[in-house]
């Protein structure tokens, strides 16, 4: 079994069981601040049992009265007004500590989730659907995972309570503790509620996520020009109602039936209070103080009740869920890098070659690339070409590990690079993407990103920023390489398409020494001359480089492929053709065609 198909294995439906899900959780604040968590769980529980004991000082008072007992009535009073102030103080000071002990593990929890994000071996989490809604609420959790610890605290306090409260009712009659019976229906229906709204709200989450996009499309500036252009602004206002209606339609409905549900359960207990009230008053003949003692325990009962059961209810509802969530994303992350048992090699001296490689998208059947046999031999520059949708991009994420191929495999050197870790590789390749990302930092950074040591290494990024030929975009820019690029930020500037194209272009070529250069079209926007002009210098260096470098490059211009050593022609999914420009003219096939029809465009 591969690492994705571990990882693949663990399906949206098994996540793990919630209580040892909270267990980790537990561990992993008790890990971090073990001083302040037993601390604030210990003065939880002692702020819990002033409250609780107000009933019998109650009852005691009452009854000291009537009996003119002096001694009674003196200790019921201090008990009371002890009950009162340090009820007060421990309420204060816990609630200190528990915000202090929050505040802290919030942010271990949050760099916790950002850092197995970064760490999951492969990017197909960020594309599969399931896993999105999945990260989606884990996200929001996270914020709010920290409260877990106050809420499992407080859990235990009420119980404690309940517990005091329970024995002082069955002091008077065994019978009464049946009150807590006909609390029952409360508990199911709390407990039950969260869950299945929550799962209304997963449901429906492709709505609210369409809502959200729509909303987005409306009001940033990126779209800004093209709604305007286009003149959908309304349309994307009615359809962000519409997704919205049809994300919350269903929810409140769900809302309207379970609150139905507990409002029932509620006039349950309340009749049972009613009545053992009365029981108390009139058959069992108890004192003026039982009375005083089940009324006010009695009430305290259903008040304490309805706490433990909110706030399990609390706990199941989002903290139980989100601590599962974060139990999954633990064990996803850790399947994804599972099985990285051979090192990368420091240098290449056959190539890569893959085996039978097919590839289907995670969470789709269809073949991608279907059955590829090929040989990319070290030190050379490979091109390949086909159509769009044809799987070059595909091809090149595969050979950065950013997936694993669905059977067949990729061997470097003869070892399968499936059984390497992913992040050595990734470290050993550059290059850029069709589909870049704009880092709105300051343009040193955003290039110097390429090779995370060497972020501020002034010299390298001047160096890559020659390679890639973006000397002109750095000369225009105000402050040169100490420009903040994006409008948003102070000072911040906006550069072209194109601009930015390039800047990505020498964030790729950051690394000196990588084992593979992959160029996927990241010269799409800039003209034919200039990619050229590029490709002729990137060629050159990979040729005389050492280490047995490999560099692909996708392109459409064939004034670029032909220089390359090899040709890769793929045709919806499979390999068609392979050769040198001149082999694969000689031999008339789909290069040849492909190759005569943009001559003749441009001749
Ligand atoms: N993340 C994805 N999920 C599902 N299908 C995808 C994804 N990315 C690309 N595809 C599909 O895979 C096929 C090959 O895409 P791609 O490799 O990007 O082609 P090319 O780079 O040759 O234009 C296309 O049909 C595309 O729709
Ligand atoms: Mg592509």
């Amino acid at each position: 079994m591969t690492s994705s198909d571990r990882a693949s294995a663990m399906d949206v439906d098994d996540l793990p069981p919630a209580l040892s899900a909270m267990w980790r959780v537990c561990r992993l604040g008790y890990q971090h601040e073990p001083g302040l968590l037993v601390f604030a769980f210990v003065m939880t529980l002692l702020a819990a049992l002033p409250d609780a004991l107000l009933a019998l000082w109650l009852k005691l008072l009452a009854d000291g009265v009537l009996s003119d007992d002096r001694g009674a009535v003196l200790l019921a009073t201090a008990g009371l007004a002890l009950s009162v102030t340090v009820t007060w103080f421990l309420r204060t000071v816990t609630t200190r500590l528990t915000r202090r002990f929050r505040d802290r593990v919030t942010i271990v929890l949050e760099a916790h989730v950002a850092q197995l994000q970064a760490s999951v071996a492969t990017i197909a989490h960020h594309e599969r659907r399931d896993y999105l809604d999945r990260l989606a609420v884990l996200r929001n959790q996270v914020f709010v995972l920290d409260h877990m610890y106050m809420s499992l605290f407080s859990t235990c306090g009420w119980i404690l309570r309940l517990v005091v409260t329970v024995g002082l009712l069955v002091s008077i009659h065994p019978l009464l503790a049946l009150l807590v019976v006909f609390a029952v229906p409360t508990v199911l229906s709390s407990t039950w509620r969260p869950g299945v709204e929550r799962e209304a709200e997963e449901r429906n989450a492709p709505h609210s996520r369409l809502a959200d996009h729509l909303f987005g499309v409306a009001t940033t500036a990126a779209a800004g020009k093209e709604v305007r252009v286009t003149g959908i602004g309304r349309d994307l206002v009615a359809g962000r109602r519409r997704a919205w209606e049809q994300w919350y339609g269903p929810i409140a409905a769900t809302r309207w039936v379970s609150a139905g549900w507990h409002g029932a359960a509620w006039a349950v207990f309340a009749a049972a209070y009613v009545g053992a009230v009365a029981l108390v008053a009139t058959r069992l003949q108890g004192s003026v103080g039982d009375v005083l003692l089940i009324l006010a325990a009695g009430a305290r009962l259903s008040a304490y009740i309805g706490a433990t059961v909110g706030e399990i209810g609390f706990l199941r509802g989002i903290w139980m869920d989100g601590s599962r969530r974060l139990v999954w994303l633990e064990r996803y992350a850790a399947a994804s890098v599972a099985d990285a048992d051979l090192p990368v090699p420091e240098r290449l001296s056959e190539g890569i070659r893959l085996e039978q490689v097919s590839f289907a998208y995670p969470g789709t059947d269809r073949l991608v690339l279907n059955g590829i046999d090929l040989e990319l031999p070290a030190g050379r520059v490979v091109a390949v070409v086909g159509e769009n949708g044809a799987g070059k991009s595909t091809l090149v994420k595969l050979l950065g590990k950013l997936y694993e191929p669905t059977s067949g495999r990729i061997l470097l050197d003869g070892q399968p690079l499936g059984r390497m870790p992913a992040d050595d590789w990734r470290a050993r390749v550059a290059g850029a993407f069709q589909d870049f990302f704009r880092f709105e930092l300051r343009a040193d950074h955003s290039v110097g990103l390429g090779d995370l040591p060497r972020l501020d290494d002034r010299s390298a990024v001047t160096a890559a920023v020659g390679r890639a030929g973006a000397d002109d975009v750095v000369d225009r820019l105000e402050h040169g390489l100490a420009t903040q690029l994006g409008p948003t930020w102070p000072d911040g500037v906006e550069v072209s398409f194109g601009q930015w194209q390039k800047l990505a272009l020498a964030r790729g070529f950051m690394r000196d020494s990588p084992l593979l250069l992959v160029l996927d079209e990241p010269t799409a926007a800039l003209d034919a001359e200039t990619e050229h002009a590029l490709f002729e210098r990137f060629a050159a260096a990979a040729r005389d480089g050492t280490g047995g470098r490999i560099t692909v490059l996708v392109s459409h211009r064939f004034s670029t492929v032909r220089m390359a050593d090899l040709i890769v022609v793929l045709d919806g999914s499979r390999l068609v053709e392979v050769g040198s420009h001149d082999e694969l003219l000689a031999r008339g096939g789909q290069y040849a065609e492909l190759y005569r029809i943009q001559a003749a465009a441009y001749g």
